[in-house]
């Protein structure tokens, strides 16, 4: 009853035209696609990459919009700048972007209530590190990232969860399949009880982290994962045909 969702992540890599011969790449290996596939690129790309993706069924995604809607915010992309070019997706609070750039849950949250309200979609992540798991910390975390990143949110169908377990990304340490699906069936029922079990029955839940061509069949296969938010092999076009084609 989900529809997945395959999203490419493709961080700080790309130039514009590079972008745009990736998505050409990609286009018709992906056109029987039966989820929903979407690019996350770089600001800078998205007039390019916008204009490459028209007539074919992948989406555009952000990977980062700022919560006012204009103002004194030097170096910062408001949710208008992004819908004028048809973005639709926009990630949201990507593990690099809390530790890197002082991302908080309270940024988060207001940056995701900015996107909803532009009629956006937001692809939230949320995750724990490697130390956290170690010390049994991971629910109490993730519970935390919860409460506060996704309150007041109307809609909680409207968002996407990315489950990226931190330790997993870019390292070529993939959680199990059983790893993910447990950790994803603990955050919708989080989700269950702050807002209502049935829209966590619908939300779709991705897991992120070191997903590949190789890997990707058996973690679609659990009942809890609804897709993948795919960094590195996104960016290569056979292996990102792949991931999407996951059930073919
Ligand atoms: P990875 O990145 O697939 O390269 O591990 C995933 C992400 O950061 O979204």
């Amino acid at each position: 009853m989900r529809k997945p969702i395959i999203a490419g992540n493709w961080k700080m890599n790309n130039t514009a035209s590079q972008g745009v011969a990736l998505v050409k790449a990609i286009a018709p290996l992906v056109t029987e696609a039966n989820c929903d596939v979407v690019v996350c690129v770089p600001a800078i790309d998205i007039p390019a990459v916008s204009e490459a993706l028209k007539g074919t069924n992948i989406k555009l995604g952000a990977e980062n919009v700022h919560f006012a809607e204009k103002g004194a915010y030097t170096g910062e992309i408001s949710a208008a700048m992004l819908l004028e070019y048809g973005v639709e997706y926009v990630i949201i609070g990507h593990s690099e972007r809390r530790q890197y750039f002082a991302e908080t849950d309270e940024t988060v949250n207001k940056r995701t209530l900015t996107a909803l309200n532009a009629g956006l979609t937001p692809i939230v992540c949320i995750g724990e590190s490697l130390e956290e798991r170690e010390t049994g910390k991971t629910e109490e975390v993730l519970a935390t990232q919860i409460h506060e990143g996704l309150k007041n949110i109307e809609d909680i169908t409207k968002i996407v969860i990315a489950y990226e377990p931190v330790w997993a990304i870019g390292t070529g340490k993939t959680a199990t399949a059983e790893q993910a699906n447990e950790t994803i069936g603990f955050i919708r029922k989080t989700i269950g009880e702050m807002f209502c079990p049935n829209c966590a029955a619908k939300l779709r839940i991705q897991y992120g982290g070191s997903m590949n061509a190789g890997n990707c069949k058996e973690l679609m296969a659990m009942e809890e994962i609804d897709g993948g938010l795919i960094g590195g092999a996104s960016l290569k076009a056979p292996d990102f045909a792949a991931i999407v084609n996951f059930d073919k």
